[in-house]
């Protein structure tokens, strides 16, 4: 696999930085995940504008303009041997020669990318949905930034994954926030609920997609805090992600999702989003914008 790191193309295993990274030692960085399909960055500009308010976030300067984010991200999927690509971007505060939390001066930030194959749902999981469960949102008050701090979303994630399901939905307060690596939408009574984009999520590149969708397709939506009560009584869930897209949630902490014909299978409105989204995204590929 191929890797870009601090101004170099190189193989992937040929990698290397210092252990005095303060991404090694203090997650002080930020990253971003574009899904990359057929070679075609999808949506580039907007992964580009939420990484520069990730580091503006953590006061962190931008070590390239967007055009030359472009032709580094250009040149690293023209070098990698296969097409469907998951390419990642991490900034880093850089590696100091001393430990000291304080921001350090005149040190390179570090700046790295790689790309993998990008491996989406299996069509049977397109087809059947996935079992979510949920737990509480242990994460801090920032979560709108795409920090390297992934230790909370680690862990509950994990919980998913020794119950054998493929997400773990966040509740804080009552009330829904995301999943640990995916936004989250419920469909009651035709409409669509999404918690709004505050400081408590991350917004999301392909939830913003979905909300456009949703508005060009006049489909009723409502953008506003969703309860923990909403969410067990949803006729329909979906999660939204760069590398899920949208996947439906057909059991939650183990009963179905939904009620009479479509319980605990992808119901009508998911269905439908992800056939929209998925003309939308070939629609993109093939005109080159959007
Ligand atoms: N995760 N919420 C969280 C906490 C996330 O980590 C992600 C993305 C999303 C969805 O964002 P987007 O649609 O822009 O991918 C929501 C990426 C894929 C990751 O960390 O691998």
């Amino acid at each position: 696999m191929k890797a870009f790191l601090n101004g170099q193309f190189l193989p992937l295993s040929e990698a290397r930085i210092s252990p005095m990274d303060r991404g090694f030692l203090y997650s002080d960085g930020v990253y971003e995940v574009i899904p990359v399909y057929s070679r075609f960055p999808f949506r580039i500009d907007e992964h580009l504008s939420r990484l520069q308010h990730s580091l503006d976030g953590i006061r962190l300067p931008n070590p390239h303009t967007n055009e030359e984010w472009r032709t580094i991200i250009l040149r690293l999927i023209d070098e990698t041997e296969f097409d469907d690509q998951l390419l990642y971007i991490q900034v880093t505060r850089g590696a100091d020669i001393k430990r000291d939390p304080c921001f350090p001066k005149g040190v390179p930030q570090t700046i790295f990318l790689f790309t993998a194959p990008l491996v989406g749902p299996t069509a049977a999981l397109r087809e059947h949905g996935v079992a979510a469960i949920t737990a509480p949102d242990i994460r801090w008050s920032r979560c709108d930034l795409k920090t390297l701090a992934l230790l909370p979303n680690v862990l509950t994630r994990q919980l998913s994954a020794d119950a054998g399901c493929a997400e773990t939905i966040m509740f804080r307060n009552g009330y829904l926030t995301e999943g640990s690596s995916t936004n989250v939408f419920v469909v009651k009574d035709g409409a669509i609920l999404t918690p709004p984009q505050d400081n408590l999520i991350l917004p999301g590149v392909t939830s913003n997609v979905v909300l456009e969708l949703a508005a060009a397709h006049h489909a009723p939506l409502e953008v506003r805090p969703v309860s923990e009560t909403e969410l067990r009584n949803a006729d329909e869930l979906w999660l939204t992600s760069s590398t899920k897209e949208v996947l439906g949630v057909v059991t939650l902490d183990g009963r179905p999702v939904g009620h009479g014909d479509t319980a605990g299978r992808p119901g009508p409105v998911t269905r439908r989003m992800h056939a929209w989204f998925c003309a939308f995204r070939e629609n993109v590929m093939r005109h080159g914008h959007g």
